[in-house]
């Protein structure tokens, strides 16, 4: 099968398009044929990392990344339970050997992976995962519920855009920093309102919010205190968690009932991922970057 293996730390030279023999699923696991991935920060990070480091942070090194995928089932091991051949499943490669940059992924069937739901492409659902189960997961933590006044900095990236769906999806009120060439995109994902980080220092508007939710890892918690409501809350993705199933069903709910859609920057072949990690390094992209392994768009099977 083609892969992308990173055969040193570093610059993107060291990312290699590989020919790599099809794995088999052991008892417990699914083959998944992958149809689309994308390049994340987490991934530009990876590609980056010694593996001394990645270890130290208790995870194993993996030569081929790709965190996020969306695929069918090609084959299942002894009991593993709940996915056949040709079911559309999407999900991510947390404590997998290798990721999903190449045409083929194993994954645990109690890992993170669940049923595409019928109206949502494999283009749709693929960069889902990372950034919806993030912001999921952090909204959660800060408690947004209807009528919470919720600040996302870093709106129009992966994490910040999914925020923003999920906080309105909540009934939440919602202020937006990007850049003004991003207004209108979030705008049209429901943001209330919208702050200019290149012209105005959110912490400076003489506002309080019940949330600030730091989305891209720039604003630290002593520069929020002056803009936080009495009991409001902060949060940020600069801090470690552990993805969980029940945080991917969340989200295929909300693909399924049309509150969230992935935004889409750019897309990518294999043969390409050289650019998709370099656009994804200059910290501009806006929403998710695909790579699109099968080649055509959408629903094949
Ligand atoms: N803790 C976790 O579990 C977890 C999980 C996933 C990701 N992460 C981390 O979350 C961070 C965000 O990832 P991502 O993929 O969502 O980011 P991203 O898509 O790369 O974010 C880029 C966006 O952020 C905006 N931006 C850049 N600097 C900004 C600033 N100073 N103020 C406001 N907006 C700014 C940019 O808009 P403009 O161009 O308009 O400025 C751009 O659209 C990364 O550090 C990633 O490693 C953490």
């Amino acid at each position: 099968m083609r892969a992308v293996r990173t055969r040193r730390p570093g610059s993107v030279d060291a990312l290699q398009q590989t020919d790599l023999t099809v794995p088999t699923p052991a008892s417990g696991e699914v083959l998944v044929r992958v149809h689309a991935t994308s390049v994340t920060r987490g991934d530009v990070v990876l590609r980056k990392m010694p593996a001394l480091v990645v270890r130290a942070f208790g995870e194993k090194p993996k030569r081929v990344l790709g965190h996020e995928f969306a695929g069918t089932v090609a084959a299942v091991g002894d009991s593993a339970v709940g996915f056949a051949p040709g079911c559309r499943v999407f999900g991510t490669t947390s404590g997998t050997e290798h990721g999903a940059h190449a045409e083929y992924v194993i994954v645990d069937a109690e890992g993170i992976i669940a049923e595409i739901p019928d109206h949502v492409t494999f283009d749709e659902a693929a960069p889902t995962p990372v950034g919806a189960m993030t912001a999921h997961h952090f909204l959660d933590e800060a408690g947004v519920a209807s009528g919470s006044t919720v600040l996302i900095n870093g709106a129009s990236g992966s994490v910040g855009s999914f925020a923003v769906q999920i906080a309105r999806a909540r009934g939440a009120v919602v202020t937006a920093v990007t850049s003004a060439r991003n207004a209108a995109l979030v705008r049209g994902l429901g943001t209330d309102d919208v702050i200019d980080h290149t012209t105005t220092d959110p912490t400076a508007i003489g506002r309080r919010f019940d949330v600030v939710f730091d989305a891209v890892g720039t604003l630290r918690e002593r520069r929020v205190r002056g803009i936080l409501a009495a009991g409001g809350r902060y949060v940020t993705v600069r801090t470690r968690r552990e993805e969980t199933l029940d945080e991917l069903m969340a989200v295929r709910d909300l693909l399924a009932s049309g509150a969230l859609r992935a935004v889409i920057d750019r897309e990518y072949g294999l043969d390409d991922i050289a650019q998709a990690h370099m656009h994804v390094e200059t910290g501009r992209k806006r929403g998710n970057v695909l790579v699109r392994v099968r080649g055509e768009e959408g629903w094949g099977l």
